[in-house]
């Protein structure tokens, strides 16, 4: 009986996720779904390669001191990178002096200390990198009422990471007019602007890198859109994951000590076996 049962319920089951699947294939199969300027405009980002790339990729020093230099001019006008101090500055190769001339460089909250009112005054070494805006309140009254995100994190917080961001902030351009001829009411608010990396098409940031040469390099490099682009994201990859070099190294090491030691259990397993015999089995 219980047996029974138990066929019963089971060929249940069965039909049940049968049935499920069926329905679900058919619906899918004939219910035409709209298609949406966001879905079928939106582009994916870049294919872009960074140094830092795969398991033996180091940070090209030079392109993350370029790349703060892009953040300092241009980005922090509007991001803060919080979790950055400007004495971490010291990983991209510069010395303590000149950490500390270019944390002068930027203003930070502080307290005037004959008055005791709050003030800006010029960074030290052991400061974060804050935005400028002193509250949420203020950073979205100044942005169209978006808050320009902070930027620390930034290329971990985005799927394709630092292709993404590379691939935004050199991607600005006008409406193309295959996207004109197909929604011809489609258009970019007020304030916000066009750019096909962005999930909605439009963003509240306004191009931020416009003309070849906005910032002058040092080095000499040829300070491009597309270079400046890369390497400000450079710098923000190294900001998410300033040990990443030292994470690979600990890694690499250890895996050799794994085979290393695998290597010497087999090797005394051997040793300690060596004059045990075959056991006869009886059968
Ligand atoms: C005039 C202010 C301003 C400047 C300058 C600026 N941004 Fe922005 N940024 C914004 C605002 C506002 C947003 C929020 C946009 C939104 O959510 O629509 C934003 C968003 C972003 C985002 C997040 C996009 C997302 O996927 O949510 C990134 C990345 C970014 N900015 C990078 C940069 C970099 C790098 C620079 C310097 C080259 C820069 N921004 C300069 C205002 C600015």
């Amino acid at each position: 009986m219980i047996r029974i049962i138990a066929i019963l319920g089971g060929l249940f089951f069965a039909v049940a996720a049968f049935w499920a699947l069926g329905v679900g294939a058919y619906t899918a199969m004939t219910v035409e779904t709209e298609e949406t300027v966001e879905h079928e405009f939106y582009v994916h980002p870049k294919d872009v390669s960074f140094s830092s790339d795969g398991p033996l990729g180091t940070y090209d020093r030079a392109q993350l001191q370029r790349g703060l230099k892009v953040y300092q001019e241009v980005c922090a006008a509007c991001h803060g990178m919080k979790f950055v101090a400007f004495r971490d500055l010291g990983a991209l190769g510069y010395t303590e002096p000149e950490v500390a001339a270019i944390a002068s460089q930027f203003q930070v909250p502080g307290v005037d200390p004959t008055t005791g009112e709050p003030v800006l005054r010029p960074a030290v070494a052991t400061d974060y990198m804050v935005g400028p805006y002193p509250n949420d309140i203020a950073a979205a009254a100044a942005n169209n009422n978006a808050i320009p995100p902070d930027l620390s994190l930034m290329t971990k917080a985005r799927h394709d990471g630092s292709a993404y961001v590379y691939s935004l902030l050199s991607g600005y351009g006008p409406i193309p007019a295959e996207l004109k001829a197909a929604y011809p009411d489609f258009e970019t608010p007020q304030g916000l602007y066009f750019n096909q990396y962005f999930h909605n098409l439009n963003i509240a940031m306004a191009p931020p890198l416009t003309a070849a040469g906005q910032v002058t390099y040092s080095d000499g490099t040829d300070a491009t859109i597309s270079q400046m682009s890369k390497d400000v994201t450079a710098f923000m990859t190294w900001s998410a994951e300033p040990k990443l070099e030292q994470r690979r190294q600990t890694g690499f090491v250890f895996i050799g000590f794994l085979i290393f030691a695998t290597i010497l259990a087999y090797m005394s397993k051997k040793q300690v076996w060596a004059g045990a015999k075959p056991k006869k089995r009886k059968d």
